[in-house]
């Protein structure tokens, strides 16, 4: 029985393995495109009622435009995100991903549509560097590039991680860690957002490039996207987007 059960999980993973991501021709015939995102991470993604909205969902609407296709939405539990293109689930994933070695064996990522970082926030303005988070409990979202550097400060007491990065972030509002780590427009939204809730904003902990995924090896998507990717920060709508969210241009430099 143990045996039959393995051998059919081996069978499931090469099948798996075996079915091919969509070329863009494909994606083209068909005239959508699936795209995954989270909608936890404003002003990035995010939900304004039923409605999936934020920087990245505009941004990749108009990249859709450009390649002239529609876009069906999902929207998935962060962590599940960058399975599901493994497994043909969807042909791109757009939720604040920063390129790493780890991620890019494991998916083929497109050029960079912002630049950003992690960075500390705290209601205690003594807390600003990373040095600071010596013997202090920090929250993260789980999976995040923010759980790892932090993971990787020797002195830091307590990392505690949370599914959705908002919970990372009421965790500090009520006082049950001394700091947050999260993306640098993700905190300032935040401040904006609840202006009486005391929180700061410290240093970078580490900077990263942040880029859309497909699933690994799918370079006529990869060509498409970046294709689409410099035609709308070519003629202004890039500008437009990003300004509207943050009032400036993120693009990297
Ligand atoms: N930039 C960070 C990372 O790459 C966080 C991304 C979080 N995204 C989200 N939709 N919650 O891990």
């Amino acid at each position: 029985m143990k045996l039959l059960s393995r051998l059919v999980a081996l069978a499931l993973c090469l099948v798996t393995t075996l079915v091919e991501a969509r070329t863009f021709e494909e994606i083209k015939k068909d005239g959508k495109i699936i795209v995954a995102s989270e909608g936890g991470f404003p002003p990035f993604n995010f939900f304004r009622g039923p409605t999936l909205t934020g920087f990245e969902i505009e941004l990749a609407e108009a990249l859709a435009k450009k390649m002239g296709v529609q876009i069906e939405w999902r929207a998935l539990a962060f962590d599940a995100l960058l399975a599901g293109l493994r497994q043909d689930r969807w042909d791109m994933v757009i939720a604040s991903f920063g390129v790493t070695p780890v991620r890019a064996k494991a998916v083929s990522f497109t050029n960079p549509h912002y630049c950003s970082g992690g960075v500390i926030v705290t209601k205690n303005p003594a807390i600003r560097k990373a040095d600071d988070l010596a013997d202090k409990v920090v929250a993260v979202q789980t999976g995040t590039t923010y759980l790892e550097n932090v993971q990787k400060l020797a002195k830091v007491k307590d990392v505690k991680n949370f599914p959705k990065d908002t919970d990372a972030r009421a965790a500090l509002v009520s006082g049950r860690v001394d700091a947050w780590v999260t993306d640098k427009f993700v905190a300032k939204a935040a401040l904006e957002a609840a202006p009486s809730a005391g929180l700061t904003i410290g240093d970078f902990v580490f900077i990263e490039h942040i880029a859309p995924a497909v699933k690994k090896g799918n370079t006529s998507l990869v060509e498409a996207i970046n294709k689409a990717l410099q035609e709308v920060m070519a003629d202004g709508t890039y500008e437009a987007i990003s300004k509207k969210y943050f009032n400036e241009d993120i693009r990297c430099r």
